[in-house]
């Protein structure tokens, strides 16, 4: 049993505010009947709910994958900052945050979720969860970098970073790389850089365990996951 106004935000029919309005307007039928209090308990595996002439199907989760572009926080709200929430539509928001957090000036994929079991599960240290990320460099990348990450870098923690693998794609004064981490420290790729005197200057996240940015989503877009993505990353913790 669960709120009628949860059930409908739930259910992508707005902020309980704006359920609230759709409530009060009679625009809410509970098994037929006008419901118009949104404390009314409903049974989410029984009761036929319809609002605004559509039936309401009750999804507890929402799993959201977005290409997020530079110049917004990875936050759910801010008095000054856009968020990666606010790129979403009001259906799409329904409790969700971002599982994990990118910089401001870093792009690519956000998980956003309202599940937070699998959220936990996904950045909890103990899994060590592989991000991969490419990065334009401000130095020349080498393969003495490469044998660096693998061994574990000094980033000013109590213990070495865990083995990075570094790919080089250009090695110039201004390199192009893939690197893949398996733990998720504060700023971890900069700062993995700067320990070899080197400065990233571009940032993307293309893929967080299974789950790869879409190549389709251009910047700021978003889609729901598939059924087969939240499996293998449900697997996957
Ligand atoms: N590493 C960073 O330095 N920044 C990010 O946003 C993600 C990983």
């Amino acid at each position: 049993m669960m709120r009628l106004d949860r059930f409908l935000c739930e259910s992508g029919f707005g902020a309980r505010s704006e359920v609230k309005t759709l409530l009060k307007k009679g625009l809410v039928t509970v098994n037929g009947e006008k419901a118009k209090r949104p404390e009314q308990k409903i049974d989410e595996n029984a009761d036929t709910v319809v609002c605004r002439g559509q039936k309401a199907e009750y999804a507890a989760f929402i799993y959201i994958m977005l290409y997020k572009p530079a110049g917004v926080i990875s936050a759910t709200g801010d008095r000054r900052e856009k968020t990666v929430v606010d790129l979403l539509d009001t259906e799409a928001r329904r409790g969700v945050f971002p599982v994990g957090r990118l910089d401001k000036d870093t792009e690519g994929l956000l998980l956003l979720t309202n599940d937070g079991e699998l959220a936990h599960r996904l950045l909890t240290p103990r899994k060590h969860v592989d991000k991969t990320y490419y990065a334009e460099i401000s130095g020349k990348v080498t393969e003495d970098h490469r044998i660096q990450f693998l061994k574990g870098l000094d980033i000013g923690e109590k213990k070495l970073t865990l083995p990075a693998r570094l790919e080089i794609l250009e090695s110039k004064a201004h390199s192009k790389i893939r690197v893949t981490v398996h733990e998720g420290k504060y700023h971890q790729v900069k700062r993995m850089f700067e320990a070899v005197g080197c400065r990233v200057v571009y940032l993307k996240r293309l893929s967080m365990g299974t789950l790869v940015l879409d190549p389709s989503l251009k910047a700021g877009e978003y889609r729901n996951l598939t059924e087969e993505e939240i499996k293998s990353l449900k697997e996957l913790t």
